[in-house]
C-alpha cells in the first residue's frame, strides 16, 4: 500500500493536512474545522481520547495501515500538541496492551525523583510541607518519561515513527482552532502561565482566548523534529535536553543532563485475574490502579451486586466500602516496587479480601481510621487516557499525565512543552495528603531515581480470551474507582456502553473519610447514604472515561466496534 502525507493550503486555512494512502474512506485531519464525536459503531477500528485531532489522527494511522500501537503513539504525540493541559512530551505514563498473538504488555514510563532529590526536599526548616513548591514551578518536575515510552512501545508496532510523528508536527507547526473548554481552561491558567515562566509562552494571549482562536507552537514542533530526527535522544540529550536543563537553572530546578540521559521505560508484569470468567488486564505498581481494581472487584465478585441494581443505596455502599478498604491499603503499602517490598500476592489473595470485608455492614457505613483528614481540593484531576482497538484484535489502553491541569505550569523555554509536577505524586511526609487527598507512608517517600506512585488505570478486559473492552480515565485518586465503577456497570449492571461511561459516578478513597458524588448523582440514592452513616460530598466531574466495547461480527470474522467518548469533556470517539 502507498501512503502519501502532504499539505495542502485552502484558502488559508480550510484543510492543511491530509493523508491519503489507496484505502478509499482515509479521513483528512481539518484542525480549523471539526466536530465533537461522542459515540460511534466501527468495523475496522476505533480511537477514543480527550481530543477529537487526536482521535482523529489514530484513525487515520489505523487506515493507513498501522496497528492499534501504531495508532496509540501517533494519538500520544497529537495530544501532546492539542491538549497541552494534560497531554504531554514533559510527563509520563503507562501503557498496557493485549496483542493478536495473545500476548499481554505493561510499558511503565512514569517520571521519575531526580538524582539529586531528597526525601524532606519539600518541607521547610520546621519540618513542614511546602506544597506549593512540590505542586508548582520547576522543582515539582520529575524526570519525564513520555517520549522514553513511546520509543518502548515502537517494538510493538509497524510503521516508521516519523510516519506517527508528522501530524503532530503538522498541528504544532501550522496550528488548530481550540475548542471552547481549551479556552476557557488556557485563560484560568494564564496568572500561573506568567507567575511561573520568565518567557513568552505559546499558551498565553494578553487579551485572552476566545472559542476558534487558533494556537500554534512553534517550539513544540521544533521539538517535535528532534525527536523525529534523533529518535529518544532528540528529547534525552542535546538541544531538548540543554533547553530542560537552562530552564531548571531558571527556578531552582534539580533535573540534570545525567537524569535525562538515563532514564529508561520500563516493562513489566501486567496485573492479571480473573473475574466473573472476564480476564481483567491492567497496570501494575508503580501505579496502584490495577491492585485497587482487582482488590474492588474481588471484594464483590461473591456478593451478587447486580441483583442490587445499578446505583441502588446498596450497590453503592457496597462499591464504597471497597474503594474505602483499598485506598487504606494504597495508602500503606504502596509505591514503586524497584524500591520498596509491597506485598502484592496477599494484598490481592482470595483469603486476604474476604477478611478485609468481614467487618462490612450492609446499611452502615464503615468508617475510616482519623489520621489526617485529607481533602480532595479543587485542582483538576488532569491525566489523560486514550483507548485504541484495529481491526486483528489489538488492542491498548494508554494514560498518560503532566500531573494537575498544565503539571507545574512551566513551559520549557524554546521547547514549548510543558513540565509534570508528578512529585507531588509522591508522599512529601508521611500523614500529609497530596493534591488529590491522598495519603501516603514511607513505600511511597522520595528517594533519587525512584517513580512516585500513580491511580493510573489503563485497563483492557477480555471474554474467552478475545478483547471485549479497553478502558481508562483521568481523575487522579478517582481513576481506579471510575474504572471500577465502568466495568461493573457493563458485567453487573448490563449497562449500554453509553451510560456505562456517562452516568453519574462516586468515589471513596478512605482518607478523608467522604463518599463522593457528582452532582447529577440521585439525590434519593444520596439520601439513603446519608441515612447509612456517610458524608456525601458533592463534587464536578469524576474523570473523562473513554470505552471500547467489542464485539465479534455476527459474520464471525473480524469486530464490531462501539466507542464511547465520556461527555464530561471534548472528548471524543472516532472509527472506521
Ligand atoms: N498524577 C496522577 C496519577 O498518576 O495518579
Amino acid at each position: 500500500m502507498k501512503y502519501l502525507s502532504f499539505l495542502i493550503p485552502v484558502a488559508g486555512s480550510a484543510v492543511f493536512f491530509v493523508t491519503g494512502c489507496n484505502n478509499p474512506g482515509t479521513s483528512a485531519l481539518t484542525p480549523y474545522s471539526y466536530t465533537i464525536q461522542k459515540s460511534m459503531i466501527s468495523y475496522n477500528g476505533a480511537v477514543v481520547s480527550a481530543h477529537p485531532l487526536a482521535s482523529k489522527v489514530g484513525v487515520m494511522i489505523l487506515q493507513q495501515g498501522g496497528n492499534a500501537v501504531d495508532a496509540a503513539i501517533a494519538t500520544q504525540l497529537a495530544l501532546a500538541v492539542v491538549y497541552p493541559g494534560a497531554g504531554n512530551l514533559g510527563g509520563g505514563g503507562f501503557m498496557v496492551a493485549y496483542l493478536k498473538d495473545g500476548q499481554s504488555v505493561a510499558i511503565d514510563y512514569r517520571e521519575q525523583a531526580p538524582a539529586a532529590a531528597a526525601r524532606d526536599m519539600y518541607l521547610d526548616s520546621s519540618g513542614n510541607p511546602v506544597m506549593r513548591l512540590s505542586q508548582y514551578g520547576h522543582l515539582s518536575a520529575g524526570v519525564p518519561g513520555t517520549v522514553a515510552g513511546l520509543f518502548a512501545s515502537i517494538k510493538y508496532a509497524t510503521m516508521p515513527f516519523e510516519q506517527l510523528i508528522t501530524p503532530a508536527i503538522a498541528l504544532a507547526e501550522k496550528g488548530f482552532v481550540i475548542t471552547a473548554g481549551e479556552a476557557t481552561s488556557l485563560n484560568h491558567t494564564q496568572e500561573e502561565f506568567q507567575q511561573y515562566n520568565t518567557f513568552p509562552v505559546a499558551f498565553i494571549k494578553q487579551e485572552g482566548w476566545k472559542p476558534g482562536d487558533t494556537l500554534v507552537q512553534t517550539d513544540l514542533s521544533e521539538t517535535l523534529k528532534r525527536i523525529r530526527d534523533k529518535g529518544r535522544s532528540g528529547f534525552y540529550e542535546g538541544e531538548t535536553a540543554s533547553l530542560v536543563v537552562s530552564e531548571m537553572k531558571k527556578g531552582n530546578g534539580i533535573i540534570s543532563p545525567d537524569d535525562l540521559k538515563n532514564y529508561e521505560a520500563r516493562e513489566r508484569q501486567p496485573v492479571e485475574f480473573n473475574y466473573k470468567g472476564y480476564t481483567i488486564l491492567s497496570m501494575p505498581l508503580p501505579s496502584s490502579g490495577g491492585i485497587i481494581l482487582q482488590q474492588c472487584l474481588k471484594m464483590i465478585e461473591q456478593r451478587n451486586i447486580g441483583q442490587m441494581g445499578f446505583q441502588s443505596a446498596w450497590s453503592v455502599q457496597l462499591m464504597a466500602e471497597t474503594e474505602r478498604r483499598a485506598f487504606a491499603d494504597r495508602a500503606e503499602f504502596m509505591g514503586d516496587i524497584d524500591f520498596v517490598k509491597v506485598p502484592v500476592h496477599a494484598l490481592t489473595s482470595d483469603a486476604y479480601l474476604e477478611e478485609r470485608m468481614s467487618d462490612f455492614i450492609q446499611g452502615r457505613a464503615g468508617s475510616s481510621e482519623q489520621i489526617q483528614a485529607g481533602r480532595l481540593n479543587r485542582e483538576s484531576e488532569e491525566t489523560t487516557h486514550l483507548s485504541i482497538a484495529d481491526q486483528w484484535g489489538n488492542v491498548v489502553a494508554v494514560t498518560t499525565t503532566l500531573n494537575g491541569s498544565y503539571g507545574s505550569k512551566t513551559v520549557v523555554s524554546g521547547a514549548g512543552f510543558l513540565l509534570n509536577n508528578e512529585m507531588d505524586d509522591f508522599s512529601v511526609k508521611p500523614g500529609v495528603p497530596n493534591m488529590y487527598g491522598a495519603l501516603g507512608s514511607e513505600a511511597n517517600a522520595i528517594a533519587p531515581g525512584k517513580r512516585m506512585l500513580s491511580s493510573m488505570t489503563p485497563t483492557i478486559v477480555l471474554k474467552d480470551n478475545e478483547p471485549y473492552l479497553v478502558v481508562g480515565t483521568p481523575g487522579g485518586t478517582t481513576i481506579p474507582t471510575s474504572v471500577f465503577q465502568t466495568i461493573v456497570n457493563i458485567i453487573d449492571f448490563n449497562l449500554s456502553a453509553s451510560d456505562a461511561v456517562n452516568k453519574p459516578k462516586f468515589h471513596h478513597q478512605w482518607m478523608p473519610d467522604e463518599l463522593y458524588v457528582e452532582r447529577d448523582f440521585p439525590s434519593a440514592i444520596a439520601d439513603s447514604l446519608q441515612d447509612m452513616g456517610y458524608t456525601i460530598t458533592r463534587r464536578d466531574n469524576i474523570g473523562r472515561t473513554e470505552l471500547i466495547r467489542i464485539e465479534k461480527n455476527k459474520t464471525g470474522k473480524g469486530y464490531l466496534f462501539e466507542s464511547v467518548a465520556d461527555k464530561r469533556g471534548d472528548d471524543a470517539a472516532e472509527g472506521f
